[in-house]
């Protein structure tokens, strides 16, 4: 597992920008996953800017998206398809039809599920973008899920519900479920890059490089993957 610990926040995106745009330009036609929440929007508001500024194209991707909330209307802005439409695709040039979701409104969510996992695996996602939950939470693997999961319902847990409420002040209501997909899902991508920054972080962070890898602490799941890179702000990697 390679950690770089950059000197920013600003920092940290710029450098998980470069694993990216060194991934992107070095094939004509590339599987990207991607994860969402705060600390990606500045990763692609960085994609953005190089391919405003330095022509970095995205025409060759496709990209999968990790999870999606379960009981949100279909236009709700928070879907995380929604989210990825809005914070990358709509920002660079990614062709029509480049983002593959998972469907939460699918009469039935467990072959939803089946359909998805079949679509990541048919070929290998080269690499998966990641975040990291304060609980250690991978996608929405919560803690207590087994490391040879795969895509599936989940309930997510008060942690992870409580970190993410600020979106939801208008309505109050935060989504109780998930579709996800699972801890062997990602560990199937070529690559992995997990970026985290802030002081918020940095406790699960140090379990993930630390701890043994077990499903207690899904993010410790990178320490199994061959080709791990974790991109981190000073504050989350000040437990290291
Ligand atoms: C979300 C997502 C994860 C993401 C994590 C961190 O709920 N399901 O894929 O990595 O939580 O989010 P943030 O960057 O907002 O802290």
């Amino acid at each position: 597992m390679r950690i770089i610990v950059a000197e920013d926040r600003a920092a940290a995106s710029e450098c998980a920008a470069d694993v990216v745009e060194r991934f992107v330009r070095d094939q004509q036609r590339a599987r990207l996953g991607v994860a969402t929440g705060r600390t990606t929007e500045s990763l692609y508001g960085e994609l953005a800017r190089r391919h405003r500024r330095e022509g970095l194209s995205f025409a060759g991707v496709d990209v999968y998206l990790l999870d999606e909330y379960v009981g949100l209307d279909p236009g709700d802005p928070r879907r995380f398809c929604s989210v990825v439409q809005r914070e990358l695709a709509q920002q660079v040039d990614l062709r029509r039809g480049a983002v593959h979701c998972l469907d939460p409104d699918a009469p039935d969510l467990a072959r939803e599920c089946c359909r998805y996992e079949h679509v990541v695996r048919s070929a290998p996602i080269g690499l998966q973008i990641l975040g990291i939950g304060s609980n250690g939470h991978l996608a929405f693997n919560e803690p207590g899920s087994a490391l040879d999961s795969i895509t599936r319902i989940v309930t997510l847990s008060e942690q992870t519900r409580s970190d993410n409420a600020a979106f939801f002040t208008d309505s109050g209501f935060v989504p109780e479920r998930a579709i996800t997909q699972g801890i062997s899902t990602i560990l199937a991508a070529a690559e992995l890059l997990l970026l985290a920054c802030g002081e918020r972080k940095a406790a699960a962070v140090a379990s993930a490089v630390h701890g043994p890898p077990c499903g207690t602490v899904p993010a410790s799941a990178l320490q199994l993957h061959a080709s791990a890179t974790i991109v981190l702000d000073p504050d989350a990697a000040s437990l290291l």
